[in-house]
């Protein structure tokens, strides 16, 4: 049976090999860091919400000459620059022993164990999640305007964009950095989706000028105003995007963007995703509420239909797709528009597999869905970089197939013998946690998750001292 594997798998073979490796070197920039002395003023009236901002400045303003402002910011910025690394170092000594000793150590009582073959290193994940909780904090810039900014769609399917900036404005998650001085990783809180969505509209321009405008734009604010940008050349920047325009804005200025942690649901590994640098974000089909207690699916006995979509025809996979299965086979339920009386989400629940199809990109909600309902996705597609692949390992609960394996579709499906299907569905159901989107976030659900990915990559990083 062909398993979704690609080459750029082998750069994850192991969440070890991560936490080992340096992926990047942005730290040849230090001359940046000595912009103290010279460009760097803060001036309250600029901050966008005083009262939060206004203490953590308050020794700044008291001093009396600019020099020892100066002089006090960068010996402040140093210091807990260096408590930030020795946390760091500290959540990477702990992971390397949980692998070693095969157990975990935690502070707090555990309820779930990440556990099976499911995950690729089941006890360096479980650490990080539990150090991620314990350490890890982010600073939300405040700088900008709704609704290009702070704001972003909450339902249909964009909605991871919204629920995930909404959750980290808030300040309720407790991964909030209370101080930007105190954060491991800082995030851009732009939604592509309502850029497009208010910029562009009605679209009649593709041109991704603007957007790209909008972004970079942003990085030069933040980046004027505060030294964390360049103290790392963006490498602990991240921003969140489930739009299919997203991974363009990097294209007009690669250098600015050559460090800055994308997390895109567009993750199209021939279109400048990245795996070791950027996330790959799941779409979830919002609002929240709606997908607060997955459908925990029928047992394999109870699902007459071998596999089964509905769906437009949106790019060439599903073109091909339709082309060899639409309306034609009673095992593989292949639809454009859902016969009369019928009911997706029912139909999902009562088929083995669930075909996710790419669309005009890549990523489709038909994965969460499916994993929803308790069916095994089986992806079709190329070049898609799947979510959370650093952790997850997708060949033990989804089936690939290659684009030009559609016509082979039926027999391939049927050769997944009885046995590996129900441990497949069973593992379906119990990762479903990974994608179920709480409000507010909960560990291990589809936030933490996310989340969690940036964690990684900053533990990978190590930033000069
Ligand atoms: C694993 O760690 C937990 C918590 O630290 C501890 O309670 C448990 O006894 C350990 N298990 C083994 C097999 O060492
Ligand atoms: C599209 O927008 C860009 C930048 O805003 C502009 O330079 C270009 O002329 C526009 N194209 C059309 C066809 O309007
Ligand atoms: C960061 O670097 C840019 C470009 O070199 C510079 O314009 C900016 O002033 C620097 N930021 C700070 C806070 O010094
Ligand atoms: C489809 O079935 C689900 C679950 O049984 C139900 O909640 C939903 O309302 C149904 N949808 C329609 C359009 O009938
Ligand atoms: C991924 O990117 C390649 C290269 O641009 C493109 O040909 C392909 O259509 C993309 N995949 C999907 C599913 O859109």
């Amino acid at each position: 049976m062909p398993v979704y594997c690609c080459s750029t798998f082998l750069l994850f073979s192991t969440l070890l090999i991560l936490l080992i490796i340096l992926l990047f070197s942005p730290w040849n920039h230090n001359h940046n860091i000595n912009f103290l002395a010279s460009s760097y003023t803060i001036s309250p009236a600029s901050f966008g919400h005083k009262t939060r901002q206004g203490s953590f400045w308050s020794s700044v303003f008291d001093a009396n000459s600019e020099d020892h402002v100066a002089a006090k910011v960068k010996v402040r910025i140093k210091k807990s620059l260096a408590n930030i690394e020795g946390e760091l170092a500290r959540s990477r000594a702990t992971i390397h022993q949980a692998i070693r000793g095969r157990n975990y150590s935690s502070y707090r009582s555990e309820n779930f164990l990440p556990r099976g073959s499911v995950y690729r290193s089941p006890y360096a994940f479980h650490q990080s999640h539990i150090e991620m909780l314990k350490r890890f904090k982010v600073w939300t810039y405040r700088e900008g305007e709704h609704p290009l900014v702070h704001k972003g769609p909450l339902k249909d399917i964009y909605a991871i964009e919204g629920q995930f900036i909404a959750e980290m404005e808030i300040g309720m998650n407790p991964l909030t950095a209370p101080h930007p001085d105190e954060a491991h990783a800082f995030f851009i809180p732009i939604s592509v989706a309502n850029i497009v969505n208010y910029v562009y509209m009605p679209v009649t321009n593709y041109s991704r000028e603007q957007l790209q405008r909008l972004v970079e734009d942003y990085i030069g604010v933040i980046a004027n105003k505060y030294p964390y940008w360049n103290r790392s050349n963006g490498a602990d920047h991240f921003m969140v995007s489930c739009h299919d325009w997203a991974p363009d804005i990097s294209d007009a200025n690669p250098r600015l963007f050559k460090n800055f942690i994308r997390v895109l649901c567009n993750a199209n590994t021939s279109e400048g995703f990245h795996p070791g640098r950027d996330v790959s974000l799941p779409e979830v089909y919002g609002p929240a509420e709606t997908l607060a207690i997955p459908d925990k699916g029928l047992v394999p006995k109870m699902r007459p239909i071998l596999a089964f979509f509905a769906g437009g025809v949106h790019g060439y996979i599903r073109e091909m797709l339709f082309e060899h299965w639409k309306d034609k086979d009673n095992d593989i339920r292949v639809h454009q528009y859902l016969p009369e009386g019928q009911n997706y989400t029912q139909l999902m629940a009562q088929s083995k597999f669930c075909l996710c199809p790419s669309g005009y990109e890549v990523a489709s909600a038909r994965v969460v869905e499916a994993i929803y309902a308790g069916c095994v996705p089986v992806i079709i597609s190329d070049h898609y970089f799947l979510p959370f692949s650093d952790v997850l390992n997708w060949n033990e609960f989804s089936v690939s197939i290659p684009v030009d394996k559609i016509p082979d579709m039926k027999e391939i499906l049927l050769g997944i013998s009885e046995t590996r299907y129900v441990r497949m569905q069973k593992r379906v159901r119990r990762l479903q946690r990974h994608f179920r989107l709480n409000r507010p976030a909960r560990p291990f659900d589809v936030i933490h998750m996310v989340l969690h990915s940036v964690w990684l990559r900053r533990l990978n990083l190590r930033l000069p001292t």
